[in-house]
């Protein structure tokens, strides 16, 4: 990473879930770059030069209370990035990479100022959202038991959950925008497309080498967290001050690609080597 980063940020504090690894991990490295306070949660034991390092698992209540209660007075802002990807059980993904969100937000909200924010991390997983936006607004209004449910209901078994949970992120998203435009805090989605972190692993077992091979190979390389951490500090800029509900694809370029492809122009050309992949087009899942 280049040392021209600004000490724009200093004087604020902001908290990262998932901050011990991945994705949450440079983010928090990134804030503190930039000069600000960070506060580390996460389920294993977050090590770094944070405010404070809360450790917590978000499959049970009493996580939260227990983050509720070490939480500064006061925060500028939140980064839900804490996830698990398809090969854990439906019901961790639910709790883990969307019911955590809400319940964050919630610890949180009351602690953040007016021009504060909250910026979750999706998937180029959920950009199918739309097909079943309808339904998730009523899914997310329902107790975990109800959810659990639906999700059966509707066929959505294993691996299968892990793009709904990001649906679920991006329909979530744009809700906790409109109920908290009125107490001027933002919040945003962000989608990654494949990172090198410890969970692109399972992303290969449940989606198998070919998509993510081949996505790399379309735009190049596949991302690092820091490509996502410098995307996320963005948001925390003071003068971001008009991004709002919106969901922001972080992916290389890899879904111009696959639109460029379904146009009939999807050909990449990295030097010598053409790239024009069939796979890519059936999505990445992670
Ligand atoms: N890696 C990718 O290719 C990719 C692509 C798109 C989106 N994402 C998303 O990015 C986010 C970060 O993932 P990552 O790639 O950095 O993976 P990672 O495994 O490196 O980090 C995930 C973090 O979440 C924490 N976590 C998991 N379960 C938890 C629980 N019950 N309670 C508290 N913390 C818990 C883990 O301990 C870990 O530190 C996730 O939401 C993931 O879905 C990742």
């Amino acid at each position: 990473m280049s040392d021209d980063i600004s000490k724009d940020l200093s004087g604020r504090t902001f908290a990262v879930t998932g901050a011990a690894s991945g994705i949450g991990l440079a983010v928090a490295e990134r804030l503190h770059r930039e000069g600000a306070e960070v506060v580390a949660i996460d389920r294993n034991t977050a090590a770094g030069p944070w405010t404070a390092s809360i450790t917590a698992d978000f499959t049970d209540q009493a996580g939260f209370e227990h983050v509720a209660a070490q939480l500064p007075d006061r925060l500028d802002g939140l980064f839900n990035v804490a996830g698990v990807p398809g090969t854990a059980p439906v019901q961790t993904q639910l709790l883990v990479n969307v019911t955590a969100y809400r319940r964050m937000a919630d610890v949180c909200v009351p602690r953040i100022d007016r021009g504060g924010f909250i910026t979750n991390i999706a998937s180029l997983a959920g950009s199918g959202w739309r097909n079943r936006a309808e339904g998730v607004v009523g899914f997310l209004d329902l107790d975990t038991d109800d959810q659990l449910a639906w999700i059966a209901e509707q066929g959505i078994e294993g691996a299968a959950a892990y793009p709904f949970t990001k649906e679920c992120v991006i329909v979530l998203t744009q809700l906790m925008s409109v109920e908290l435009i009125a107490r001027g805090i933002r919040v945003n989605s962000i989608s990654p497309g494949p990172v090198t972190t410890p969970i692109l692993e399972d992303f290969r077992q449940t989606i198998g080498d070919t998509v993510i091979d081949e996505a790399r190979a379309v735009v190049g390389r596949l991302a690092t967290p820091v490509d996502i951490a410098a995307v996320a500090a963005l948001m925390a800029r003071p003068d971001i001050a008009w991004m709002n509900g919106i969901d922001i694809p972080v992916d290389g370029g890899l879904g111009a690609y696959r639109f460029a492809r379904a146009a009939g122009k999807g050909e990449v050309n990295h030097g010598e080597r053409a790239a024009t992949f069939s796979g890519a087009e059936r999505g990445f899942a992670g």
